[in-house]
C-alpha cells in the first residue's frame, strides 16, 4: 500500500475506533434504562431549577480580562505518530492516575512576549523545567480535577467544567499566576479529549480524569508573581481512587493536633501546598487502620474536610426531619463541584432538609448517642461519594450506621450524580463534547 494511503488509513482508524464499540454501549443502555426511569422524572424538574439558579452571590468571583486570554482559535495540534501511541490498560488495572493518554495540552505564558501564547496540543512528553522555577520552590502552582464520562449513548460529557475553571482562576489570582478566559480553556480541553477519546473508558466504573495544572516557571528566587508560567492539561483513565472496607465504607481518623487549613489561608483553593502536608497525618491514620483523615479545626473541633473530599452528614434534626448537612464555605473548605451539585440537587428533594452549618465533633457524638446520626460520607470528583462507617477521635471509636440505612441518602446522591454524568438522564450539569 502506498505510504500516503496507509497514513490516511491509520488516521481514520484512530479517529473512528470508538464507533466499533457502539454495539456494546447499546446493550449497556438497554439494560439500565429501566433503573434510571424513576431518577429521570425527578431530575428533569431539578434541571430547570438548577439552570435558573445563579451561583451564590456570596462566593468570590475571579477578576478576568478575557481579551488578555489565550484563544481556542489559535490552537495548534500536532498528533502523535502511530509509533508514539500507548497501549490502553485493562479497566481492572487502571487505579488512579497511573496511566496517561497520548496527547497533552500546553499553553505558555511569557509576560515579555505579551502574555499568553498560542495553545498547543502535542504528543504526551516530559516537561523540561529550569531548576529555579518558582513552582518548584514556593509552590507557585495550582491544579484542577474534572472528568470526561462516556455516556450510555456513547457521547462524551464533562461535568460542570465552568466551575473548575472558575476555581482555577481564583487560585491563579491568589498565587500571582495569570488568569484566562474559562470558555477558551474549556474549548481546548474538549478538543484534547476528542483527540484522545478512545481513552475515555467504555465503562461506568471508570472515567477519564482531566488534570489542568498551572505552574510558575520563571527561574528566579524572588517571591513574587512569576513573569512566565505554563498551563498544561494531562489526561488519565481512572477507576476507584482508593479501596474501601468490604462493606464499601471507609474509616476515618480525626486528629485534633493537625489542621489542613486555617482562616485567611488557601484551604478554599486547589493548590498543591494544601495536599503535600497531609501525607504524614494520613500515614499515621493508616497505621491505626483508618483510610483517611478527618480534618478538624478550632477548639470546638469543627469538621472541615475528609481526606481530599468535602464532608456530609445525615441526621434527624430537632424538628424530627431528615437533614443533610455540610460545613459552610468559610475559607477552610474547598468549594467542591460535587459538593455544590449535591447541595443543589438535594435541596429539591422534598423529604430532605439541606443545610450548610458548622458541625463539631461534640455534635457528631451527641447525635450518634441519641441514635439520630444516620450517615456520614465524603464527596469529591475523584471519589464521587465515599460512605463513612467509623470515626476514630481521641480514645474513641465512633461507629456510624451509614451502611445500615434502608435507603441511604449517600446512595441516592451517588446514583443521581452518576445518572447525570453517564447520560442516563439529560441534565445541564453534563456538557456533551462529542
Ligand atoms: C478530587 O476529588 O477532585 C481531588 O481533588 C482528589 C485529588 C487530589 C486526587
Amino acid at each position: 500500500m502506498p505510504i500516503r494511503r496507509s497514513k490516511v488509513l491509520v488516521k481514520w482508524i484512530i479517529e473512528n475506533q470508538h464507533k466499533f464499540q457502539l454495539q456494546l454501549s447499546a446493550v449497556r443502555s438497554c439494560s439500565s434504562s429501566l433503573r434510571y426511569k424513576e431518577l429521570e422524572e425527578n431530575v428533569q424538574v431539578q434541571a430547570e431549577i438548577a439552570l435558573s439558579a445563579e451561583s451564590p452571590s456570596t462566593l468570590p468571583r475571579p477578576h478576568i480580562t478575557p481579551e488578555i486570554s489565550f484563544k481556542y482559535d489559535d490552537l495548534q495540534v500536532r498528533l502523535a505518530a502511530p509509533y508514539q501511541l500507548q497501549p490502553k490498560p485493562e479497566a481492572k488495572d487502571l487505579g488512579f492516575g497511573k496511566y496517561f493518554t497520548d496527547h497533552m495540552l500546553k499553553i505558555h505564558y511569557h509576560k515579555q512576549l505579551g502574555g499568553w501564547q498560542k495553545p498547543e496540543i502535542m504528543p504526551f512528553e516530559n516537561l523540561s523545567i529550569h531548576p529555579a522555577a518558582k513552582a518548584l520552590h514556593y509552590a507557585i502552582q495550582l491544579f484542577e480535577g474534572l472528568k470526561a464520562y462516556r455516556g450510555v449513548d456513547d457521547k462524551i460529557r464533562l461535568f460542570r467544567p465552568d466551575l473548575n475553571m472558575e476555581r482555577m482562576n481564583l487560585a491563579a489570582q491568589r498565587s500571582g499566576l495569570p488568569t484566562f478566559d474559562a470558555h477558551e480553556l474549556i474549548k481546548c480541553i474538549s478538543r484534547i479529549v476528542q483527540i484522545d477519546q478512545e481513552w475515555v473508558p467504555h465503562s461506568e466504573t471508570s472515567t477519564l480524569y482531566i488534570r489542568p495544572t498551572l505552574i510558575g516557571t520563571e527561574p528566579t528566587f524572588g517571591i513574587m508573581a512569576p513573569e512566565s508560567a505554563l498551563l498544561f492539561v494531562i489526561l488519565s483513565p481512572v477507576s476507584a481512587y482508593y479501596k474501601a472496607s468490604s462493606d464499601g465504607a471507609v474509616s476515618i481518623f480525626a486528629d485534633p493536633n493537625v489542621v489542613r487549613a486555617f482562616p485567611g489561608g488557601v484551604g478554599n483553593r486547589k493548590v498543591g501546598s494544601n495536599y503535600g502536608p497531609t501525607i504524614e497525618a494520613t500515614a499515621r491514620a493508616a497505621k491505626m487502620g483508618h483510610h483517611q483523615v478527618l480534618w478538624l479545626f478550632g477548639p470546638d473541633h469543627q469538621l472541615t474536610e475528609v481526606g481530599a473530599m468535602n464532608i456530609f452528614m445525615v441526621y434527624i434534626n430537632d424538628q424530627g426531619d431528615k437533614q443533610l448537612s455540610t460545613p459552610p464555605l468559610n475559607g477552610l473548605i474547598l468549594p467542591g463541584v460535587t459538593r455544590r451539585s449535591i447541595l443543589e440537587l438535594a435541596s429539591q428533594w422534598e423529604d430532605l432538609t439541606v443545610k450548610e452549618e458548622v458541625i463539631t465533633m461534640d455534635r457528631v457524638m451527641q447525635l450518634n448517642q441519641e441514635g439520630r446520626l444516620l450517615e456520614m460520607f465524603g464527596a469529591g470528583t475523584a471519589v464521587v461519594i465515599s460512605p463513612i462507617s467509623r470515626v476514630g477521635f481521641l480514645d474513641q471509636d465512633i461507629v456510624i450506621p451509614t451502611m445500615k440505612q434502608a435507603k441511604p441518602v449517600f446512595q441516592r446522591v451517588k446514583d443521581t450524580l452518576l445518572a447525570i454524568q453517564y447520560g442516563h438522564i439529560e441534565h445541564p450539569y453534563a456538557v456533551v463534547i462529542s
